[in-house]
């Protein structure tokens, strides 16, 4: 076992009326009065003859004896003295902390604890190498995401742990969503073949990533050719109308009924025999105006949504971008929104992509992939009340997805109007300061590995600061995400930096 040095000490046991019990366990602070040598949330020690007790400061409090008695207090107040000048009350002053007990580390495995510490036990920091083993992290081959909010220890997650389960990415607006995931798209772009390069598609709705494009692989220290950033615009973007069937279209118009589903069913069908080369959605319309097989009132129905639809621009005879060739190991494909103003397109994009990918990687004719979606909650809404074209089929691949690592990684600064369905099978959280009492409902009850102080804890996390939860690290653990090693050039940081431009 590692030697501890004596400043590892943090305290002593001490016997309460409930505890040191097999859970729970509270000690008193080494060090001086004013000194503050254990934070909430740290991760402490007792090193016991089965093997090390690892658990977590959930709450410190101070006592003095000198200060018990309000009236006491209040006497030597209004004598103008303070109690200090008189007693010596800095020696009386001491902190326990209440430590809840995380699990028992022994022989290099987690074992659930099933004793109590004794009273007197020295409590000290946890030892890095066995914290990072405890917390399964991969300190040589991991992603660098950042530090342990509490400890001198790299926040290093096995990509695996991170990754092969859906990932959810919550918090409040500004909280450092966004930022996380540039951390963490750098990360993935480092990495070398040989661990393993995973394909990336970012449906970036505010374009806020296509600053990206401008990073080489020299940058990051990789020779040339480890990895390709491309950028694809939302108005470039084309479905290929010979590529959509019947319900395709249907699934793209809110309340097509089965019997009109049917009649264009046909209509397609004739149409694909009569020509040889693809077709518009202006094709579609004219043969069906023309089909007398169909009823009036279809008609018309019918090519008044291929009408509208076909107004959206997103529709051509060739499929731009080419699927096959955007999802490659080692590229992130970047489909940039933010021209886009309307739902309903940015909704018919996304519809259009997860139902690609899903289906050519089902077949295995593109590689495993991450697909992140920024401002989840407008592509898969909890509401059936709200326009939500893309639901079904992000839906699906969240339940369906992860066996054949066709893997989510959403964000959402609203969780409480994401889809339940959707949430419940993200495995991993990584959750950032958060404040509306519903959001932070939502969470708790959406992923059981939240405990009541850590959801707490939720409301004081700094900018950058997050809880990650699931499957990445063995027990909820905060952390602060790392800088950026590249920051998007003409980025407009504030108000002042706004009004400063638009004042040249
Ligand atoms: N880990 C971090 N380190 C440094 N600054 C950060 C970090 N996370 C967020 N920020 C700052 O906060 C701002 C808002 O973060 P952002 O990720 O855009 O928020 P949102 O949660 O809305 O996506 C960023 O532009 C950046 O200045
Ligand atoms: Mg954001």
């Amino acid at each position: 076992m590692t030697e501890f040095s004596a400043n590892t000490r943090l305290g002593t046991v001490v016997s309460t009326d409930s505890g040191p019990n097999v859970i729970e366990f509270s000690f008193v602070l080494e060090g001086g009065p004013r000194e503050i040598i254990a934070r909430r949330g740290e991760f402490v020690s007792v090193v016991t003859d089965v093997g090390t007790v690892i658990a977590r400061v959930q709450n410190l409090v101070r006592t003095n004896r000198y200060y018990q008695h309000a009236e006491a207090v209040r006497e030597y107040q209004s004598r103008g003295e303070p109690l200090r000048s008189i007693f010596p009350t800095d020696r009386w002053q001491y902190t326990v902390a209440m430590a809840r007990v995380l699990g028992l580390w022994s022989e290099g495995h987690t074992i659930r604890p099933y004793f109590a510490v004794s009273p007197g036990a020295v409590v000290r920091k946890v030892d890095e190498n066995i914290l990072a083993s405890f917390l399964k992290l991969d300190l040589e081959k991991g992603l660098h995401l950042g530090q342990l909010s509490y400890q001198n220890l790299e926040f290093a997650p096995s990509l695996d742990r991170l990754l092969s389960k859906h990932l959810a990415i919550l918090a409040m607006s500004g909280a450092g969503k966004s930022y996380f995931v540039s951390v963490l798209l750098e990360e993935l772009l480092s990495r070398p073949k040989e661990k393993g390069r995973l394909s990336v598609v970012v449906i970036d709705v505010h374009g806020e990533y296509s600053y990206l494009k401008d990073i080489t692989p020299e940058a990051l220290g990789l020779s040339k050719g480890q990895f390709e950033v491309e950028h694809i615009r939302g108005s470039h973007f084309q479905i290929p109308v010979q590529m959509l069937s019947a319900e395709a279209i249907g699934a793209l118009v809110s309340d097509m009924s089965s019997i009109q589903i049917r009649d264009l069913r046909r209509a397609i069908s004739e149409l694909k025999n009569t020509l040889n080369e693809g077709y518009t959605l202006a094709d579609v319309v004219e043969y069906v105006q023309n089909d007398e097989k169909i009823s009036k009132n279809t008609r018309e129905a019918l090519s008044s949504w291929l009408i509208n639809l076909d107004e959206t621009g997103l529709f051509g005879k060739e499929a731009v971008p080419n699927i096959k060739t955007i999802v490659r190991p080692g590229k992130i494909a970047l489909i940039d929104l933010s021209d886009f103003i309307s739902l309903k397109k940015k909704q018919i994009i996304v519809s259009h992509l997860t139902n690609e990918l899903l289906h050519f990687r089902r077949r295995e004719m593109i590689p495993p992939f991450l697909l992140v979606l920024e401002e989840a909650h407008q592509f898969c809404p909890e509401s059936r009340h709200e326009l939500a074209l893309p639901k079904s089929r992000i839906e699906t691949i969240a339940r369906e997805g992860r066996k054949f690592y066709a893997l989510l990684c959403l964000i959402s600064q609203r969780p409480v109007k994401l889809s339940t369905t959707v949430l419940s099978q993200c495995s991993n959280q990584a959750i950032f300061r958060c404040t509306n009492p519903y959001d932070l409902d939502h969470i708790g009850k959406s992923s059981e590995g939240i405990d009541r102080p850590s959801l707490d804890a939720i409301t004081t996390l700094e900018i950058g600061e997050a809880l990650f939860v699931g499957e990445t690290v063995s027990v909820p653990t905060f952390v602060k995400i790392r800088g950026r090693k590249f920051e998007p050039t003409g980025v407009l940081k504030s108000l002042s930096d706004a009004m400063r431009k638009s004042d040249r």
